[in-house]
């Protein structure tokens, strides 16, 4: 009896998948929401997240959700400037129990308050590096100077950027190489650059 017990105890344990559900949901656009479903072999975390871009005009917010690999499984949040009206707003959450993913994400605010410091700035699109750089006012938070050349993935969508600027701390975690932040959803930088911005004037 005992021995079965415990047989049936270590098949459970060592059954593929982890046992953990995570609301799965992705959406261009807007907000989203979506069913809490089993995660695969290896995916022990769950994440939520939300990208919000201004590109002069154009607005994009990107919103997901999911069952993710634990080592790509990263809190995160960080705006960035890189030129007036054209910014990035990220914050992404990772947990680790049932249905932890669901609920508001809230977006970091930004300040147009400047701060005294300056950095390079540029913003290209499908272009692998920036030409020209101009002097940026930093405003708010954003007290580093940032430089992202790569390819953000999200679904069939994508964009391809050099980018310099001002941005929150929370931007130096970005790393050369493929970020997963969620099922389908990379970032793949090919240089990232971030220090502390220089106090200075136009
Ligand atoms: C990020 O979203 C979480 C909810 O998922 C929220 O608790 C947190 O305050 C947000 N962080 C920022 C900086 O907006
Ligand atoms: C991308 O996918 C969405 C739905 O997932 C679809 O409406 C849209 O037409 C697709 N765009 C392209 C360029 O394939």
């Amino acid at each position: 009896m005992h021995i079965l017990l415990i047989l049936g105890l270590l098949a459970t344990l060592l059954a593929p998948g982890s046992g953990l559900s995570c609301e799965e949901c992705f959406s261009l656009g807007g907000p989203c929401s979506g069913p809490v479903l089993p995660c695969g072999p290896g995916e022990d975390a769950c994440m939520s997240g939300m990208g919000h871009y201004t590109l002069e005009g154009r607005t994009l917010l990107i919103a997901f959700r999911s069952c993710l690999e634990p080592g790509s499984c990263r809190t995160t949040h960080f705006s960035l400037t890189f030129r007036p009206g054209v910014t990035v707003r990220a914050n992404v959450t990772c947990c680790h129990e049932d249905g932890c993913n669901m609920g508001v994400v809230e977006l970091p605010s930004v300040s147009s308050v400047p701060n005294g410091r300056l950095c390079p700035s540029c913003y290209v699109e499908g272009a692998g590096q920036c030409k020209r750089m101009e002097p940026l006012p930093c405003t708010g938070a954003e007290d580093h100077c940032v430089e992202f050349t790569g390819t953000l993935s999200a679904g069939n969508m994508s964009l391809t950027k050099a980018a310099a600027g001002c941005g929150t701390p929370g931007a130096c975690q970005k790393r050369v190489g493929v970020t997963k932040y969620a099922r389908g959803i990379f970032d793949t930088l090919t240089r990232a650059v971030c220090y502390p911005a220089p106090h200075g004037e136009l």
